[in-house]
Order: C-alpha cells, then sequence, then structure tokens
C-alpha cells in the first residue's frame, strides 16, 4: 500500500494536520527527524485512520505513491531549507514539496525557482488556524504551479474548514502567492488583536468596567456584525478566573506581547511595496513597545490627564461607541491588508482574486469573521472597489460608525489611554476622504531645500522655483 500524502515535521501543527488527512480517509505516510514521535502518533492516533510510518527519508519517500505529494512542517528558515535540500534528492520530476510553515514569500520564490530547475513542484502554503484548525479544518492559502494545485486542490480542500460547503482552500497564484497572503492574513491577525485589546483598555479604564464584564460585552458584540473567532475567544479569555489567585485571569499576565514575526514581515513589505498599513505597523509596534520595559518603567512617571472615568450613563453609551470604532478601525485593517495583497499581486503577477481570500477566509482561519461574506462580495461585484472603504456596503458602515469612532478616539486622548489602532485606522479613513492632503507642502518643502521638484494643480510638467535666487518659477 502507498499513500496518498505524507507529512514530515510531526510537531503539534505537522500531526494534526496528518490525523486530518487520515481523519478524511487518505493514507498518510508520516515521518519526523526523530521516530519517537513518529511512533507516539500512531500509537495514540492509528485508530483515525491509515497512517504509514517511516524512520527514514528514503523510506518515507519510498510510501509515497507518484506523483509524491510530501508536506513539510518544520520551523520557518533554515530548518526548513535543510529539510527540502534532504528530500529534493530523494525525489523525481513532477513530485510536489509542499511547505505548510510561515515561511517568507521571498524564501519561498527562491525555493520555487530553485526547484523548479528540477523538475520539482514547490507550494509554499499558508495554514491558519492554530492546532485546532490544522486537525478540525484550517484556512489553505497554496501558492505554487496550477498543475500543482490540480494534484494537491482536491485532497487539501477535502482537510479545509467549510463555509456553507465552500472548502476554505484556494490556489492563491504562482510561487509566493500564498505565503505571501498568509503573511498578509497575519499582520491583519495583529491588527485585529490590537484593536480588540484598545477596546478592552478603554471599556476598563474609561468605563471602568472588570474583565468578566467587558466579557459579557464582547460576548453581545459577537452575535452582531463583530462576530468572528477572536471576539469569541477574547470573551472567554476576560471571563476566565485564575485559579490560584481567584483574580481575573487576564490581570496576571504579564503585559508584554511577543511576536514570531509575521507581522513584522508584513509591515517591512508594505514598506518596500509603498502601501500604507498604518493599522497593521501600529499594531506590530504596539506590541514592541509592551516590552520595552526600561524605557515603559522611565515613562511612567511622564505627566498624564487626572485620572477621571467616565460616569454611569455616559459609560454605558460608551460601550456602544467602542463597538462602532471597533468595527469602523477592523475595516480600515482589511482595507489596508487588501491593498497591500493587490500591490503584491502586482508587483510579482501573481494575479491573485481578492475575493477568493476573503472567501477562504470565512472560515478555519484566526481572522475568520462574519463580516468577510461582505469583503467577497464587494470584490466580486462588477465593479470592484478601489479600495475595501468605498464598496457600498463599507462606505454606509463607516458613515454609520465615524461620529462615535472620532469620541471614543477624542477620549482615549483626553483619558490619556492609548489607542493607536483605532487612532491610526481613523486618520487613515480621514486621508483618505481629504479632497486635499498637506502633501502639497512636504513637495514645496522638498523643491525648497533639495531642488526636488513639484507639480502644480493648474498645468502639466515639473516644476523648480529658485529659492535661493529669483523666487521665480522654471518648468524642469
Ligand atoms: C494562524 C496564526 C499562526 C501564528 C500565530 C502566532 O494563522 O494560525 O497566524 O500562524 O503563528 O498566530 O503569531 P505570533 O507569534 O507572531 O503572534
Amino acid at each position: 500500500e502507498r499513500a496518498h500524502i505524507g507529512v514530515t515535521g510531526l510537531a503539534v501543527m505537522g500531526r494534526n494536520l496528518a490525523r486530518n488527512f487520515a481523519r478524511h480517509g487518505h493514507t498518510v505516510a508520516v515521518h519526523n527527524r526523530t521516530s519517537a514521535k513518529t511512533r507516539a502518533l500512531v500509537d495514540e492516533f492509528g485508530h483515525e485512520g491509515s497512517f504509514l510510518p517511516a524512520d527514514t527519508a528514503e523510506e518515507f519517500v519510498a510510501l509515497l505513491e507518484p506523483p509524491r505529494r510530501l508536506v513539510i512542517m518544520v520551523k520557518a528558515g533554515a530548518p526548513t531549507d535543510a529539510v527540502i535540500d534532504e528530500f529534493a534528492a530523494l525525489l523525481d520530476p513532477g513530485d510536489m514539496i509542499v511547505d505548510g510553515g510561515n515561511a517568507h514569500f521571498a524564501d519561498t520564490r527562491r525555493r520555487e525557482a530553485a526547484l523548479r530547475e528540477r523538475g520539482i513542484h514547490f507550494v509554499g502554503t499558508g495554514i491558519s488556524g492554530g492546532e485546532e484548525g490544522a486537525l478540525l479544518g484550517p484556512s489553505i492559502m497554496p501558492g505554487g504551479s496550477p498543475e500543482s494545485y490540480a494534484a494537491l486542490g482536491p485532497i487539501l480542500e477535502d482537510i479545509a474548514a467549510k463555509v456553507d460547503g465552500v472548502p476554505c482552500c484556494a490556489h492563491i497564484g504562482p510561487d509566493g502567492a500564498g505565503h505571501f497572503v498568509k503573511m498578509v492574513h497575519n499582520g491583519i491577525e495583529y491588527a485585529d488583536m490590537q484593536l480588540i485589546a484598545e477596546a478592552y483598555d478603554l471599556l476598563g479604564r474609561a468605563a471602568g468596567l472588570r474583565p468578566a464584564e467587558i466579557a459579557e460585552v464582547f460576548q453581545g458584540w459577537n452575535s452582531g456584525r463583530l462576530e468572528s473567532y477572536l471576539i469569541e475567544i477574547t470573551a472567554d479569555v476576560l471571563a476566565h478566573t485564575d485559579a490560584d489567585t481567584g483574580r481575573p485571569f487576564v490581570d496576571v499576565v504579564q503585559d508584554r506581547a511577543e511576536q514570531k514575526g509575521t507581522g513584522r514581515w508584513t509591515v517591512q513589505t508594505a514598506l518596500d511595496l509603498g502601501v500604507p498599513v498604518s493599522g497593521i505597523a501600529e499594531a506590530v509596534f504596539a506590541r514592541s513597545l509592551s516590552g520595552h520595559t526600561d524605557i515603559r518603567a522611565a515613562g511612567r512617571g511622564l505627566p498624564g490627564p487626572a485620572p477621571t472615568t467616565l460616569d454611569g450613563e455616559a459609560a454605558a453609551r460608551f460601550a456602544d461607541d467602542v463597538e462602532q470604532a471597533l468595527y469602523a478601525s477592523k475595516i480600515v485593517a482589511y482595507a489596508q491588508g487588501i491593498h497591500q495583497i493587490e500591490a503584491g499581486s502586482t508587483e510579482y503577477d501573481w494575479a491573485i482574486d481578492a475575493g477568493r481570500v476573503a472567501e477562504i477566509w470565512r472560515g478555519g482561519c484566526i481572522i475568520r469573521a462574519r463580516f468577510l461574506n461582505r469583503i467577497r462580495e464587494a470584490y466580486d461585484s462588477p465593479q470592484r472597489p478601489e479600495s475595501l472603504l468605498s464598496a457600498d456596503y463599507f462606505r454606509d458602515a463607516l458613515a454609520g460608525a465615524q461620529d462615535a469612532w472620532r469620541r471614543v478616539v477624542a477620549t482615549s486622548a483626553e483619558l490619556g489611554i492609548p489607542a493607536p489602532g483605532f487612532a491610526a485606522a481613523l486618520a487613515y479613513y480621514d486621508g483618505l476622504r481629504s479632497p486635499r492632503l498637506p502633501a502639497a507642502l512636504i513637495q514645496a518643502q522638498r523643491d525648497f531645500f533639495g531642488a526636488h521638484t513639484y507639480r502644480r494643480v493648474d498645468r502639466d510638467g515639473t516644476f523648480h522655483t529658485e529659492w535661493s535666487g529669483d523666487r521665480k518659477e522654471h518648468a524642469v
């Protein structure tokens, strides 16, 4: 008997993915650098389906039916290169290596090109949904060649999450497109988490609510337009009491957020592409600020406004305002992320369908949310919006939310509670709305000190003013 697919790297994500394949009736070859993990998997979960364990790379490859489909689930970076090198030497033209880790898309492009020369398909694939998603149905974002998707798509769609019967898996585009989209997914994830954290902070510090009360507010939001995985788990976390101390669990966790790097990559890449992802960037910076204990200790003595909280009635209204601010800011985060996907798609010639991306994010992944249906609709409509914000549904939603959104940002500034995500999102919104930006003055300054030239509103051409001479304008 041969296996339909193989998984090497049996840490929790790889193990759960292998089980997911087996549970869907696929025979799975399983392999790990240390065989103990392979045996543990078969001992513990062998009854779930058909697993073929292999001790060595050679045995593993021999177990796979041709063309071989080999999924590697190892740490991004050097470990991934090492595993690719080891297996590529054992494969034949037409075989496929699927990298399901969080690789940088530039690495994926490099690896794809190198393996293509040897006739091997390299399929960099975003997989989202954490441990549970890997087992019960993740959202899957494969890149690579269309031929490889023809061979891999059905089996990946089989194990993916389903929403309204539609699998949360689609061919994103060639080479690094899948990992690029996964990277932006994570950037949006960071923004979403930051916005939720700001909402929690404001409800606590401005409205005086306790974590258990905030949990109830989030539960309420989760039955409305904000319904999403992250809102749901936030309510759960906030309602949880620490067993040791009896205190709200969130209060015993140190306030330093870590990161493995995908949010940072999103922002670095956005800078290179010239895409303003300010909400995502603020989320990355907010994590970074939280970790700087030294400057935070030094900053603790800085003056702020006199501490006040909103009174009863204002506090009750404030929760509704925060819901609006959260929804509006979340729309901005997705708009920025989609802008980045479209810019990446243009830069690398990927022809990514943003509507399809929104569709496969509806289930399985960390940012799954009810409103992704709206995003899909916006991009499926005959007039594809230039920005998500200008699509009818979102324009109306922002029109309805903007007063409350402004009140929340103003209140946070007045009370001295940082809300960089809400504020950056609102500034982006107002930036897009503004018929005229102060960029005109910046161009004038650039021309003044560096003869960098400017364009005029009333005539075509490029101009420079002799600032240090007669101050006359010259066409250049
Ligand atoms: C997912 C997640 C996952 C990511 C974690 C941790 O889609 O399942 O995005 O891939 O690794 O969320 O990310 P950080 O450690 O950077 O917060």
